[in-house]
């Protein structure tokens, strides 16, 4: 069965009640719910990790070469400017699609930049958490 990994990056933990104007009332454990649920109807195997801290998600994204085909990944403001998770991303030969709740291109001008773009396969934006599961859908019937 194919594994995938989902990590969500600073203060998606406050899915739910942080700006819900932008990022909807669902929280993280209803977004993580909402993956199970996919991942069984998709035959395959979803792990959640959420991290405030940029060395655990990249710790997360190394460790991942061994436990996943796959990695989905919002890595919240860290996608405009970390560097060393765009480098983590391209040192492991995975799979990996970028998903963010809110459209960027439509918010401040600061959003409009990902570092990590260019080093995915994709990127998922503005439909909300339904991205997650589009990004799901498409590692576990893609062909990588
Ligand atoms: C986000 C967009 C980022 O700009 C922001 O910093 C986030 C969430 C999104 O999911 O829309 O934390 O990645």
């Amino acid at each position: 069965m194919k594994r995938f990994i989902v990590i969500n990056g600073p203060n998606l933990n406050r899915l739910g009640k942080r700006e819900p104007s932008v990022y909807g009332y669902e929280t993280l454990g209803d977004l993580e719910a909402l993956l199970i649920k996919a991942a069984i109807d998709l035959e395959v195997e979803v792990n959640c990790m959420q991290s405030n801290h940029e060395g655990e998600i990249i710790d997360c994204i190394h460790r991942s070469v061994d436990e996943a085909d796959g990695i989905i990944i919002n890595p919240g403001a860290f996608t405009h400017y970390s560097y060393a998770i765009r480098d983590a991303i391209a040192s492991v030969d995975l799979p990996v699609i970028e998903v963010h709740i809110s459209n960027v291109h439509k918010r401040e001008a600061f959003r409009h930049h990902s570092v990590v773009s260019p080093v995915t396969k994709g990127q998922i934006v503005g439909l909300g958490l339904y991205g997650y599961i589009l990004a799901l859908t498409a590692l576990a019937k893609g062909e990588e």
